[in-house]
């Protein structure tokens, strides 16, 4: 029998993720869809084919008929809905962040180890981008040598509003840098140190960052969220014998009045198109076997990069680096994976 799901939050991830349940995955049904605006909820679900509608997501993860939900409501959420996920004994895919705190992805965590395995996945889709896998591949089969410095870029056109500030970049946007880096390398942070350039308005300038690991490497990261001409994620792992440059999907090339270019999207959603439908499916493969993927983040990854974040912005706030303590992974967490 198909997985059947349920979406909270119908903005623009929710409608993405129903759109890839309910026609990319032959696992899985669209059965709720639910936004705190029901109105838009109806929308997405008449849309896609859904079943049913809500608008409390608590009363929606509970229902029979769902066996699963997607959070893909405001970050302030997350860890609520994922904790009652938790305690109605559904799997859950929550989108980044796993909470805005440090403090709040814990009691996620704790919630979770009363579960017989970890049934949070965490939505940092960059795990499964075919160039960030073709990156870590290299570096795990030798062909660039040991890793050196993993350069990262991420440039939205225009911030969602002026309280997006630059502890925000850090926080929600810088999330998945934090992330994918740390899986690429297979290590952790030991420091981070934050920089942002002069910009008429102070709260529009872009982030920068530079991030130690414990195996000598060092990171940095740009996060400039008002790039204005388009949705660019780069990156490059440089090793001691090569490297790796991340490259976005692009299928036409246009040329016109003597110029010849290429189209930048308004948003992330084509660049990591492949992304998102690899992890969702990896998500409704790793229910129906009752074995969490091996690849995905999952709540432990998520506090991880909610730690960074914190020292990021404390970082920023106080002009100094500031150092990353190291966290035992628990078993619960670990041993998964290993035997994966
Ligand atoms: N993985 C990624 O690449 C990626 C990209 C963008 C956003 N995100 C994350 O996805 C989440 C959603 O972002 P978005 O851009 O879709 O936002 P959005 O504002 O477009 O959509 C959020 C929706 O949630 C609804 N909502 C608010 N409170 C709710 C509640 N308590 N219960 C149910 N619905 C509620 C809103 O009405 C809105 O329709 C955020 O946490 C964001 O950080 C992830």
């Amino acid at each position: 029998m198909a997985v059947r799901v349920a979406v909270i939050g119908a903005g623009v991830m929710g409608t993405d993720h129903a759109r890839i349940i309910a026609g990319e995955l032959p696992g899985a049904q669209l059965q709720v869809v639910c936004d705190a605006e029901e109105v838009k909820a109806r929308i997405v679900a008449d849309e896609f084919g859904a079943f049913g509608v809500g608008s409390d997501p608590i009363a929606v993860i509970s229902r029979t008929d769902v066996d699963a939900a997607v959070i893909a409501s405001p970050d302030d959420t997350h860890s609520t809905l994922a904790i009652a996920a938790i305690e109605a004994g559904k799997p859950v895919l929550c989108e980044k962040p796993l909470a805005p705190t440090a403090e709040e992805c814990l009691r996620v965590i704790e919630a979770e180890k009363n579960c017989t395995r970890p049934i949070v996945q965490l939505g940092f889709m960059r795990r499964f981008d075919p160039s960030y896998s073709a990156m870590k591949a290299a570096l795990d089969d030798g062909s660039i040598g040991s890793a050196l410095m993993m350069h990262n870029f991420h440039r939205n056109v225009d911030s969602p509003g002026t309280w997006f500030t630059g502890d925000m970049a850090i926080t929600n946007s810088a999330s998945h840098e934090f992330d994918v880096a740390r899986f690429v390398l297979g290590t952790e942070y030991t420091g981070i140190s934050v920089w942002q350039p002069k910009r008429r308005d102070e709260r529009t300038a872009p982030v920068m960052m530079v991030l130690e690991t414990a195996s000598g490497q060092l990171v940095n990261i740009e996060v400039n969220n008002n790039a204005a001409y388009g949705y660019d994620v780069r990156g490059e792992l440089v090793g001691e014998q090569g490297s790796v440059f991340l490259t976005a999907p692009v299928h036409a090339r246009y040329n016109l009045g003597l110029r010849s270019a290429e189209h930048y999207a308004p948003d992330w959603r084509p660049r990591f198109a492949e992304a998102y439908r690899l992890q969702n499916k990896a998500w409704i493969h790793s229910i129906e076997t009752g074995a969490p993927s091996p690849i995905a983040a999952n709540a432990w990854d998520g506090y991880q990069a909610a730690v960074v974040a914190e020292a990021g912005v404390q970082a920023l706030n106080e002009g100094r680096r500031v150092a990353i303590e190291p966290r035992e992974v628990p078993a619960f967490y670990r041993d998964l994976r290993e035997a994966a």
